[in-house]
């Protein structure tokens, strides 16, 4: 179950991520409008000098509206108190947003971006400790129908929205798997909603808190507990601790799951149910990959009877626990063939890709 949530999620960020392209690609068209004077093609390029001396060199993009009509430039954390509307301003005729990817998500309508004249506003409404992380604006550049970040113009905050009885920013997930593995960092994702609690880290079986020595472990209220090179020993159900003031929080859990599989084409193996057939029988080719957990595989098939029968092809995949903590990716494609006819004998080839490679794989089905 937990894991079609996870797909969910990764589904639905692939879909936000697309909705920030089109964004910008609708603004593009907008504009394209806006640069025929006449027959003259004129070029958009920002005046980029101009704006770059009332910037000043490092100087934030974004401002935080305050009440009264007063702005406060924003450096590279904000610390406010959930309730209270959040307005960000960035100066710019044309500008993108980045925000929390938990708001596209549930396409929530506190979330408003406004383009004016010369600037352009986000409104959150009545912000929580979920909302908590990185706001950034950027300054999109057009040449004619050509538009693009500014990498010089960039502006990024991380907001920690404080709430006394969330220490640890919510997540829909309450239970998560970190794939550990030997060669990059592993982070355990409990961020807190403020920069200033105190937070720990601890095993569950056999209950112990785990020592942060700021090199091998360390933690990053904005990130999580990072683990610089993990090893099976890293293995486990852990939780993370909050301290502030008076209270104490605990953490969703999270189950760290070692995995040393090799980045490479798909590992793939083929099996008919029967190598010998009669006309009439039924037969089924699975095709099985095992790989990294993460990581998808697309299977083609090249079979006697391609074009000319009907066939069956069903595709599955689940994560196996090989023991000590190591998980593995099953995936399998099964063709499945009814009533077999004299077209059907012959070699069936399948093919299992995955963005290291391919790997083709066949196994003959004779008649007998
Ligand atoms: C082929 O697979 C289907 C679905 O898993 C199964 O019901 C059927 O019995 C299998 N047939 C053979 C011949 O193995
Ligand atoms: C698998 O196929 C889908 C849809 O055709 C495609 O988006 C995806 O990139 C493919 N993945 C790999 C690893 O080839």
């Amino acid at each position: 179950m937990k894991l079609w949530v996870l797909l969910s999620l990764v589904l639905l960020w692939e879909e936000v991520q697309n909705g920030v392209c089109q964004q910008i690609k609708r603004r593009k068209e907008a504009g394209e409008n806006r640069i025929r004077p006449g027959n003259k093609r004129v070029k958009v390029r920002f005046p980029k000098l101009k704006d770059k001396e009332g910037l000043g060199k490092g100087q934030s993009l974004m401002t935080q509206v305050l009440d009264k009509g007063r702005f406060l430039r924003l450096g590279d954390t904000l610390t406010l108190v959930s309730g209270k509307n959040l307005e960000l301003r960035c100066k710019g005729t044309r500008i993108g947003w980045a925000y929390p990817s938990y708001l596209d998500t549930f396409k929530d309508s506190r979330l408003s971006i406004k383009q004016q004249d010369k600037y352009s506003q986000l409104i959150l409404t009545s912000p929580s400790a979920a909302d908590t992380g990185e706001y950034g604006c950027w300054v999109v550049l057009c040449d004619g129908t050509e538009c693009e970040k500014d990498p010089d113009r960039t502006s990024a905050t991380y907001i920690y929205f404080t709430d006394k009885d969330e220490l640890f920013v919510p997540s829909a997930i309450h239970f998560e798997i970190v794939y550990l593995r030997p060669d990059k960092p592993a982070t355990i994702p409990c961020r807190v909603t403020s920069p200033q609690a105190k937070v720990s880290l601890h095993r569950e079986v056999p209950p112990e808190e785990i020592p942060v020595d700021g090199t091998q472990i360390s933690y990053n209220p904005t990130t999580g507990f990072i683990i610089q090179q993990p090893s099976p020993d890293h293995k486990g159900v852990f939780y993370c601790k909050a301290s502030a003031k008076d209270t104490q929080q605990i953490s969703n859990k999270y189950q760290l799951l070692y995995v040393e599989v090799p980045s490479g084409p798909p590992f793939a193996t083929i099996e008919a149910s029967s190598p010998l057939a009669k006309g009439g029988d039924n037969i089924n080719v699975t095709c099985t990959v095992l790989g990294e957990p993460e990581l998808g595989v697309n299977f083609t098939w090249t079979y006697p009877g391609q074009g000319q029968r009907p066939v069956n092809i069903q595709e599955t995949w689940r994560l196996i626990d090989r023991g000590v903590g190591h998980t593995t990716r099953i995936s399998q494609s099964v063709i499945s063939v009814e009533d077999t006819e004299t077209i059907d004998f012959g070699n069936y080839i399948c093919r299992a890709k995955n963005q290291h490679g391919e790997t083709a794989v066949a196994a003959s089905v004779k008649s007998y």
